[in-house]
């Protein structure tokens, strides 16, 4: 998946920097030239995956884990994700493990690990396992990002992360509940409020908290997106992500809106305020 976004960080005392602009046009070259090079490297025939290289030395490496699975799937995704089965992403995550004793064994090492999704917390109990296992076996890790949905960010399973997870990032996309009941997420995860209160009360969890906004959401006005940046600055997390909707053959068209006005109106603003 093509992915431009702009996450706009803060220093101590500073408020929030936004510099990257995308325009329309320029999304779409970077997304072929980007489908020309993996036409171009990306093998998947069997042979080649079961022969894996081993470490370059002196190379250093991150190790990436996703995870595939999620409670519901959100109309806009294009991310590669299935609805979550329970046996299923048990066993996902007991071969993930398998496969980082693999990796091990060929003589990688890692400085950090990334896990993706999907989302990585549907079990949180198999997440922490894994993460565990990772920081054992490849004990130079230093950083562990993970992804989550607002679902359980106040359940006491999910508590078991602290001390483990270094960045938690955390999918909000609005925090309009016009646009959360659009995109099939107002259900599973709550209303806007819900979510920023559930993400105020896990700050203290983690040294890194990152909230995903998207924008070009049909409907999604001026004002909206405006709601939307203040309530994310008011929860004050070190990151902020704003991604443009990315629109592929996955995504559904009843939430397709236009980008382009309103992406350049509100990042001005914010570098001014
Ligand atoms: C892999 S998702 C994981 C987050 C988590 N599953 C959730 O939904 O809360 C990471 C982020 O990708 C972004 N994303 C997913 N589909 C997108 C799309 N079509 N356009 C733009 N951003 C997208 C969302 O902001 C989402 O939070
Ligand atoms: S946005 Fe997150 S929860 Fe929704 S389908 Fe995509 S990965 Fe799953």
């Amino acid at each position: 998946m093509t992915s431009f976004s702009s996450t706009l960080f803060r220093d101590e005392n500073q408020p929030y920097q936004a510099n990257i602009t995308v325009p329309n046009w320029m999304l779409g070259s970077m997304e072929r030239v980007m489908q020309h090079y993996v036409d171009k490297n990306l093998r998947l025939d069997t042979q080649s995956a079961e022969i894996m290289p081993p470490p370059v030395e002196g190379k250093k490496y991150m190790l990436y884990a996703h995870i595939p699975f999620c409670h519901t799937l959100c109309s806009y995704c294009t991310f590669h994700r299935f609805l979550f089965n329970e046996d299923k992403a048990r066993s996902y995550f007991g071969s993930l493990r398998k496969e980082m004793n693999m990796v091990k064994a060929l003589g990688y090492d890692f400085e950090s690990m990334y896990i993706g999704g999907g989302t990585t917390t549907v079990i949180e109990s198999e997440l922490a396992r894994t993460i565990e296992h990772a920081r054992k076996l490849f004990p130079s890790i230093k950083e562990v990002s993970c992804e989550s949905d607002p679902r359980h960010l106040d359940t006491p399973e999910f508590q078991q992360l602290k001390g483990l997870v270094d960045r938690m990032s955390i999918g909000v996309q609005s925090f309009d509940d016009g646009i959360l009941k659009m995109t099939e997420r107002l259900d599973k995860f709550g209303s806007g409020q819900q979510t920023f209160d559930k993400i105020m009360a896990a700050k203290e969890l983690f040294p890194i908290i990152n909230v995903d906004l998207i924008f070009g959401f049909r409907g999604q006005t001026e004002e909206i997106i405006r709601h939307d940046l203040e309530m994310a600055s008011k929860l004050d997390p070190r990151q902020i992500t704003t991604y443009p909707l990315m629109i592929t053959h996955q995504t559904r068209k009843s939430v397709k809106g236009k980008l382009l006005r309103l992406r350049v109106r509100w990042q001005t603003n914010i570098v001014k305020s």
